[in-house]
């Protein structure tokens, strides 16, 4: 198991590129079972997790290639309806296959995904909305067992706002008969882009970008291409590295406008924002950072996967900021962990209040999810001292390489293999 050794205190300069988004990806390749023929799919991130989801595709019968961050996915062989256990408890978001196996082949076997490092994350929302379509749902064994005949569209209203759940109806009602409106629906990026996809295939989709979704039923889609948008979170994720820095970090990013929350908090902290022409550029070096709250809610929010990195940033701003989570209410494993590295936060309920400290300094810390990890990072990248991050197989699962990125921007972080976890 690999760990990270940081040198903290070096001041982050220069420009680093973004890769492209790990959670449109993981929408975009499920849909590919649609059209029972050829997906090509540019700008995918080399992380586990689009690894773990070509393994399921091609233990479906997909053929697939992965090269220079392209996907070619031709689903025609594609013989077998099951998402494993094996698969699925690596990660959820292999849920994804639901809606697109249902929709053509009428029947799915697909394990539950199960618990989460931070508390329950139920797919109750993915299973009503293909219930209202006409398929009869079983949970057998820990295993959802999904048959139908024809999906039939029907209108369908989510509760709460929901990513995949959206994603999940989306990709089920294309091939239904008739129509299907979504309210509610998710205006995340990613749906925003998974629609566009399926339009490219061929499919019948209006209201993109807004809550209301309807969908005109086709029998049959076509080959398709595609660029993936550039990710969010590690767009995010780098312009903190920057800031916590007291640093200058240039993004080559297309996508500017997906981060506006991220931005306009970042400013409020007193950094120096610039637009250029290869995206970005965030500048702390004369910046005495102040603290500022944040409250994570769905798209065009403050994302929940910039809040355990929010919170690194809040521990060395001056004065007290409060964070909190309303999407995900336990999401705060990486709390302890910052505390280690000298941070002063204390988490009651769905909220994290941050006194600001002058320094960090560094400890050995322990990764317990994704976005959390990458909290560490940040944290270490500001302590004194030597941090060491372990378990960061965690951050593999979302990141591409971020310590190549990091180092390239002046940082002093090393990638060693570890008995230590
Ligand atoms: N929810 C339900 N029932 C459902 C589905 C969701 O109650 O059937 C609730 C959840 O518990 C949560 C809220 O609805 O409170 C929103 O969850 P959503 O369904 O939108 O999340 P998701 O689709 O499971 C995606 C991302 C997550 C990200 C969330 C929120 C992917 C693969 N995952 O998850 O990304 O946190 O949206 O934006 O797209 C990450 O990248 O680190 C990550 C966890």
């Amino acid at each position: 198991m690999d760990k990270y050794l940081i040198e903290g205190g070096k001041r982050l300069e220069g420009r680093v590129k973004i890769s492209g988004a790990k959670n449109s990806a993981l929408a975009l390749m499920p849909a590919a079972i649609l059209n029972g023929g050829k997906s090509i799919i540019k700008n995918i991130p080399e992380v586990n997790d689009i690894f773990t989801m070509n393994k399921l595709l091609q233990h479906m019968g997909a053929d697939l290639t992965f090269e220079n961050h392209t996907l070619e996915i031709n689903t025609k062989n594609l013989a077998n309806t099951e998402a494993p256990y094996e698969h699925v408890k690596k990660m959820r978001a292999s849920v994804y296959v639901l809606g697109p196996l249902l929709a053509r082949y009428g029947h799915a076997k697909v394990s539950l995904p199960g618990g989460c490092a931070w508390g329950p994350r139920p797919i109750n929302l993915h299973l009503e909305a293909i219930k209202k379509l006409g398929a009869e749902i079983e949970l057998e064994s820990g295993y959802i067992i999904a048959k139908s005949k024809k999906l039939i569209g029907e209108r369908i209203h989510f509760d709460i706002s929901s990513v995949g759940a959206t994603g999940n109806t989306l990709m089920a009602a294309v091939l239904a008969k008739g129509s299907t409106l979504i309210s509610n629906a998710a205006i995340e990026p990613e749906i925003t882009l998974l629609a566009e996809y399926l339009i490219k295939m061929g499919a019948k989709i209006s209201g993109i970008g807004t809550a209301n979704l309807e969908i005109e039923g086709v029998d049959t889609l076509n080959d398709v291409e595609i660029e993936n948008i550039s990710d969010r979170i590690e767009a995010g994720t780098l312009l903190i590295a920057g800031i916590i820095t007291n640093g200058c970090v240039e993004l080559e990013y297309k996508n500017s406008s997906h981060l506006d929350a991220i931005l306009s908090k970042i400013e409020e902290t007193g950094t120096k924002i610039e637009y250029t022409d290869y995206g970005l550029q965030i500048d702390s070096r004369d910046c005495e950072l102040k603290g500022v709250d944040v409250t994570t809610s769905i798209y065009p929010g403050f994302p929940t996967d910039m809040q355990a990195q929010w919170s690194a940033l809040m521990s060395i701003a001056k004065g007290t900021s409060t964070v909190t989570d309303t999407i995900y209410h336990d999401r705060f494993s990486h709390v302890a962990e910052l505390n280690r590295l000298g941070a002063n936060i204390q988490v009651t309920n769905n909220s994290a209040v941050i006194r600001g400290v002058e320094v960090l300094k560094g400890a050995k810390v322990m990764s317990t999810d994704l976005r959390a990890s990458a909290s560490l990072v940040l944290a270490g990248l500001a302590a004194e001292g030597e941090t060491e991050v372990l378990r960061i197989y965690h951050i593999d699962r979302g990141y591409q390489k971020i310590e190549d990125k990091l180092t390239q921007l002046g940082a002093n972080i090393k990638r060693v293999s570890s008995t230590d976890y």
